[in-house]
């Protein structure tokens, strides 16, 4: 038995529900590669605010850089929301974590499975044949470029440099590969200098890539692009807010915010696996959050950071599986709970 170790950040409102259930299914799955797993779990985001005063207490980035990889449910919520620029915020958690581990790509897959066609406010032939991938920048941008106050001023900045640029956009280039071999740059080229710089080096990128199609998109259209015709993408790679946006409305092409999963890669340390949602005040408590996005981000973990691809499969085939027959939490118009979901994937991988 091969023992990795994964550090599990729960946080607020739903987060504690889904990694319970993705903890639980990793354990099931783990035996298959033959591994251990040994989860360490640390409070950050609102509970941590209230438990320490602080929304990443002292200590856990360094045990995150010390694990094989990260799971993270999601933070946040109307007890900590606040608009005096001087308290904390459980977001800042989120933000120093991938700042921290140098987690400058986030891969957001989208591919609607024909069962849940139905359950998408989009019409099926438009839906049928997506399969799409948005690599979102995540360390740099407006989310961390100077920003403050001034008087009645407030201002915000959003910087980018070359090399910032590069990295990710390698990725998304490098993912095309193996998929259908075509990237869209969504970008504000028209208005924007930081995004000119964005499409310039873009283009650098894509010369040494000749087997991979490049186009560029501005980002309204491609805000409607993706409701109108979604299977026409492959990888859209995009800075940080735009590829935020997009994302959340990619998911209903989908279903459900629920299913969507994500990968936080680039530094030489751990890998950050989160579901694309967030903490969901209005059903958190309940039990009936939809597990399945943290439950493929866990999946994803398995593959990139723990070297377990059996894992992977059998949650990511489980999923199908448990969809395709009818089971589905009240997201996608089901009567399942969290725990029944687990439940069922555990069943269904094996
Ligand atoms: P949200 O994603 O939490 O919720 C949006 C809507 O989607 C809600 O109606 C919610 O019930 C639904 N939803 C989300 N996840 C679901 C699931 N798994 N199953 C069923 N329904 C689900 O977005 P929001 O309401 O804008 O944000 C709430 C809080 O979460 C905010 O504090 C925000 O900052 C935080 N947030 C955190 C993360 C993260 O930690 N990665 C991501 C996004 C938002
Ligand atoms: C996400 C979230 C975060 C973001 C927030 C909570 C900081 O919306 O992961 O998509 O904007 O990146
Ligand atoms: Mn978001």
């Amino acid at each position: 038995m091969r023992e990795v170790k994964v550090v599990l950040l729960p946080g607020d409102g739903i987060g504690p529900e889904v990694i319970g259930e993705a903890r639980r299914l990793v354990d099931h799955v783990a035996p298959l590669d033959g591994i251990t797993v040994t989860w360490e779990s640390h409070a950050v985001g609102g509970c941590a605010i209230d438990a320490y005063g602080i929304p990443l207490p002292d200590g856990v980035m360094e045990e995150c850089q010390e694990a094989d990889a990260v799971l993270l449910g999601a933070v946040g919520g109307p007890k900590w929301d606040t608009t005096n620029p001087d308290d904390p915020r459980p977001e800042q958690a989120l933000l120093a974590l991938r700042a921290g581990l140098g987690l400058f790509a986030n891969l957001r897959p989208v591919k609607p499975i024909p069962s849940l066609y139905e359950s998408s406010p989009l019409r099926t032939d438009r839906i049928e044949g997506t399969d799409l991938l948005v690599v979102r920048e995540l360390t740099g941008g407006i989310y961390f470029g100077t920003s403050g106050r001034e008087g009645d001023s407030a201002f915000d900045t959003c910087t980018y440099s070359r090399a910032e640029v590069r990295r990710v956009a390698e990725v998304a280039f490098e993912s095309a590969l193996a998929r259908r071999r075509k990237v869209t740059s969504v970008d504000k080229a028209n208005v924007l200098e930081s995004s000119r710089l964005w499409r310039d080096e873009v283009m650098r990128v894509a010369e040494e890539h000749p087997d991979v199609e490049l186009e560029h998109m501005l980002v309204d259209n491609a805000a409607m692009q993706l409701v109108s015709r979604p299977a026409d993408f492959d990888v859209i790679v995009t800075e940080n807010m735009f590829g935020d946006i997009l994302s959340d409305e990619a998911a209903m092409i989908s279903g459900s915010i629920g299913l969507l999963p994500s990968a936080s890669l680039g530094g030489h340390g751990p890998g950050l696996y989160e579901p694309v949602h967030g903490s969901a005040p209005d059903i958190a408590g309940q039990g009936i959050a939809n597990p399945i996005a943290t439950c493929l981000s866990a999946a994803m973990m398995l593959r990139y950071s723990l070297d377990a691809p059996a894992g992977a499969d059998a949650i990511e085939t489980a999923v199908d599986q448990v969809l395709s027959v009818g089971h589905s939490t009240r997201d996608l118009g089901g009567a399942c709970s969290t725990h029944e979901m687990g439940e069922l994937l555990i069943s269904a991988a094996g």
